[in-house]
């Protein structure tokens, strides 16, 4: 099938990617010219494992095009992504002001020659959100063009975009429409993965209840850690325990700093703010909040705790992206760590296999209180302390001997609970994690 993605953010550009390289013949719509320019270079302008070959492959195949014509892209494509940024606003809702600038762009260059399009929302957007794409599109349009809208929101994960989006665990597809839900069914038909068909304001839904659900999950495990810790008990048999009955399930049950990114931070506020809009709070949700933000106060008074105060002391930092396997320092709480000693006067050497860029460039993260380096054990050279802050693998795999014999005292603080507290201990290192 012919069609069109508007937006080459991290869901524009993976999901179009993925759908050239299931067969799809894609065009790309970007607004920036310099990124549209990198793209058609063949780079791709973000980290996600596989996906700048999967980009190559299919710019080779002729399947995959960008442009910054979003006229071209709607002559081309029979179904019309819009996968822009829906970012927050200070008072915690969405602002829906590029989608609704790109529904009026559509409508704009829509004809009645046309023939029939989908418009689809592929960005995380409030529940009613379709009906007030519908309406605009109808408003901005010339009279006679034919049209359905769909909400299809993605569940990918960054770090594992491609993967998540090749292999789906489920796709959800909304509309009222249906010649529109008939066509999104083609669209999806290589891909192996359970299709849920619903109504557009419930599709829409789904997506916030489920990203506010995991964050659920996080704060309810970082929760229980606090009571492992104040008991002797271990979170980590605690998540397995719980973990274990298939009705509550082991993922999402890693205690540490907390949730941050581009995602569970705003879509909770933008949930809370819908629910409060419509006069029926969801106070539970503020609840996963405020656990969240306290991890982080509490991690810190740890470190506090040992060191007594940060001035004129040295910290080893390990993470600055906000997770594994990604360059994003969106609402890293690891870069608020950082920040945070800084303030109190510590000097930070840190590292990331990734973010080290991102985290000076797009965080901030510069001036007299921190530098950086490749190698996380270089990091560790007469420094008081070692802090861990992203679960990134190659972060457990390190030598535990090395660690005690570079650091000047011998302390481990981990907010991702990823050594073995026995090895640490072996290795002569004062060891705290999260929740044990
Ligand atoms: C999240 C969802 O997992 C995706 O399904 C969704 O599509 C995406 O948001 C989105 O709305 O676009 P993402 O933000 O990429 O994906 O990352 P996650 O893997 O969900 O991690 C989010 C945060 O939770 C990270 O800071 C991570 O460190 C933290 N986390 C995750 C924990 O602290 N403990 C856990 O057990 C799992």
């Amino acid at each position: 099938m012919n069609i069109t993605i508007i937006g080459t953010g991290y869901v524009g550009l993976t999901s179009g990617t993925c759908f050239a390289e299931v067969g799809h013949h894609v065009t790309c719509v970007d607004n920036n010219p310099e990124k549209v320019e990198i793209l058609l270079r063949g780079e791709v302008p973000i980290y996600e494992p596989g996906l700048a070959e999967l980009v190559k492959q299919n710019v080779a195949a002729g399947r995959l095009k960008f442009t910054t014509s979003t006229e071209e892209g709607v002559r081309h494509g029979d179904v019309i992504f819009i996968a822009v940024p829906t970012p927050p606003q200070p008072d915690g809702s969405v602002d829906l002001s590029f989608i609704e600038k790109v529904a009026r762009e559509i409508a704009q260059c829509l004809t009645p020659e046309t023939g029939y399009r989908v418009i689809v929302d592929k960005s995380t957007v409030p529940v009613k959100t379709g009906e007030k794409v519908a309406e605009t599109v109808r408003r901005y349009a010339p009279a006679g063009v034919e049209f359905g809208v769909v909400s299809n929101p993605e569940f990918l994960r960054e770090g594992c975009a491609v993967d998540d989006l090749l292999n789906p665990d489920r796709i959800v597809i909304g509309s009222n429409d249906e010649r529109a839900l008939g066509l999104m069914q083609k669209l999806y038909e290589p891909f192996v993965a359970p299709v849920l068909v619903t109504d557009i304001n419930s599709a829409e839904l789904i997506k916030h209840a489920a990203n506010s659900f995991l964050a659920l999950k996080i704060s309810y495990i970082n929760a229980v850690a606090t009571i492992c810790e104040a008991t002797g008990a271990d979170v980590e048999k605690v998540a397995e325990g719980i973990g274990m009955d298939k009705r509550i399930g082991r993922q999402f049950l890693n205690a540490g700093l907390g949730y941050g990114g581009s995602c569970f931070p705003k879509d909770i506020k933008a949930f809370i703010a819908i629910s409060e809009a419509i006069g029926q709070p969801f106070h539970l949700l503020k609840e996963v909040e405020r656990i969240n933000a306290a991890q982080l106060d509490r991690f810190l008074n740890k470190i506090r705790e040992k060191l007594w105060v940060f001035r004129e002391k040295k910290i080893a930092l390990w993470g600055l992206a906000f997770k594994q396997n990604t360059d994003d320092v969106r609402e890293s709480v690891a870069i608020r760590l950082a920040k945070k000693m800084i303030a109190e006067g510590a000097t930070i050497v840190a590292t990331d296999p990734q973010a080290i860029d991102t985290a000076q460039r797009l965080a901030g993260l510069t001036g007299p209180g921190i530098s950086f380096t490749d190698d996380p054990y270089a990091c560790l050279d007469g420094a008081d302390a070692l802090v861990i802050a992203t679960e990134w693998p190659q972060f457990a795999a390190v030598d535990l001997n090395e660690i005690r014999k570079r650091l000047r005292t011998p302390l481990v603080f981990d907010g991702r609970n990823l050594l073995d507290p026995k090895d640490a201990a072996a290795a002569g290192l004062e060891y705290f994690s999260i929740g044990r």
